[in-house]
């Protein structure tokens, strides 16, 4: 549930009629809803219940310090892959002391960095990484906190560019040598062994891949307890799904309950969840306006002010996010457009064969893009990044200005 919900036939971001947001700030323009933030969030927590567990958002799925905020007040933790991510944690008030830090390839500066404000652990992917952590924390004469992200080797189904549990990925340390890596990171003096991870990827609809991780991952953990590595906590990675258009991936609330069933006899094991998508795709829309309706010869186009640069996920993944119209109006002919946005590439497009009632200066909104949305923008074509805003019930709050020219060639420098 999601409070974008048209009242007759307007559309409204929570209180406010998304027609006056664009008026307010002008297309195109994000609008994030602070009550799906918070209904979102606390659908995972409450379903946890009482078994000791940390929501850790993926900052990489939203990261605008508005957002953070949010999740800040709320008490939430982060995860994190970045430096930079982290920085904007701290800058949006979040307690570092909940922070797990993922990915490949963090440097020594990071490292470094996410020592000095005492993160909760860092998520290992490799036994290089291992030895780099170890040596940062001995430069600084402490002892890092550390987990190691497992691939559990399940098959996430999902699009190829996001799913991550299988062999064939970057990321994390095969099932068969996990054994081998924990037993090298005890024998590092500067490293603590806190926890075990996995993430098997992104945009999952079934809960079988996730219990079926979780569960080779408790029997690992019962290898190690053999050998008397103890593990104090579970992180479960993120990557629930949602629905764009017919999926019907479980609520937040029945996969952490298909988890928690697992966990009964293990009240010590502390779990971690990383949703990123879950929390923040359908608590954003993407407002643009109708610039030009085109019609040719085989296809109409309606040229829109967003483009592949604004929102990049149809163009990327091919993927599909509902687009309807901010005002439902029966004065225009129906027809099937392809939104389209003026870029000059074919792959610049927004949407395929949507069948819309629409003319010139109507505002169209594209669901689903709280998530992977502006995080995933750039100024190609030197077009300059959309605003943000978050609609606090009837509040609105501009949480980033749209950029200006001159922000496109700030530290560009001409030369003689
Ligand atoms: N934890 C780790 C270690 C991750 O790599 C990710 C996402 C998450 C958590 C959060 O996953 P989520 O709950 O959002 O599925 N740009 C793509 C998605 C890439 C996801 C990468 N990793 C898209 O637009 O669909």
């Amino acid at each position: 549930m999601d409070y974008f919900q048209y009242q007759d036939t307007t559309l409204f971001a929570e209180n406010v009629p998304v027609q006056q947001i664009a008026e307010q700030y002008g297309t195109p323009c994000y609008v994030y809803s602070r009550a799906t933030i918070e209904r979102h969030w606390h659908a995972f927590d409450n379903a946890a219940g009482k078994h000791p567990h940390l929501i850790c958002y993926a900052v990489k799925a939203n990261s605008n310090l508005g957002v953070l905020s949010v999740m800040a007040k709320l008490g939430s933790g982060f995860d994190i892959v970045s430096g930079g991510e982290l920085s904007r944690v701290i800058e949006a008030g979040g307690d570092p002391s909940k922070v797990v830090f993922s990915g490949v390839g963090k440097t020594e500066q990071e490292i470094e960095f996410a020592l000095s404000k005492n993160i909760l652990c860092f998520n290992v992917e490799s036994a290089p990484e291992l030895e780099r952590i170890n040596k940062v924390a001995s430069q600084l004469d402490v002892k890092a906190p550390i987990s190691i992200r497992v691939n559990p080797d399940v098959d996430a189904k999902t699009h190829p560019y996001i799913s991550t549990g299988l062999k064939a990925n970057k990321f994390g340390i095969p099932r068969e040598n996990a054994v081998a890596i924990y037993k090298l990171a005890a024998s590092y003096e500067h490293l603590e062994i806190k926890g075990m991870d996995c993430h098997i990827g992104s945009q999952l609809t079934d809960i079988v891949p996730f219990v079926d991780a979780l569960d080779r991952l408790l029997l690992l953990i019962d290898e190690l307890a053999d050998m008397g590595i103890a593990i104090s906590h579970l992180d479960v990675g993120g990557g629930l799904g949602v629905a764009y258009k017919d999926e019907t991936p479980p609520h937040p609330d029945t996969y952490v309950e298909a988890l928690m069933t697992r966990m009964k006899t293990r009240p010590e094991l502390k779990l971690i969840f990383e949703p990123g998508r879950a929390i923040m795709a359908n608590a954003g829309i993407l407002i643009t306006k109708v610039e030009f309706i085109k019609h040719g010869e085989e296809k109409n186009f309606a040229i829109v002010d967003a483009a592949m640069n604004d929102l990049i996920r149809p163009a990327l993944y091919s993927a599909w996010q509902n687009i309807i119209p901010a005002e439902i109006s029966t004065n225009n002919p129906k027809a099937t457009y392809d939104i389209v946005g003026p870029i000059c590439e074919t792959g610049d497009f927004i949407g395929k064969d949507r069948e819309l009632e629409i003319a010139p200066d109507d505002l169209l909104v594209v669901r689903s893009a709280g998530a992977y949305g502006f995080v995933m923008a750039s100024n190609y074509n030197s077009r300059c990044r959309p605003a943000e805003i978050i609609v606090d019930k009837s509040s609105l709050h501009l949480v980033r200005e749209r950029e200006v020219l001159s922000d496109l060639w700030k530290g560009e420098h001409i030369i003689e």
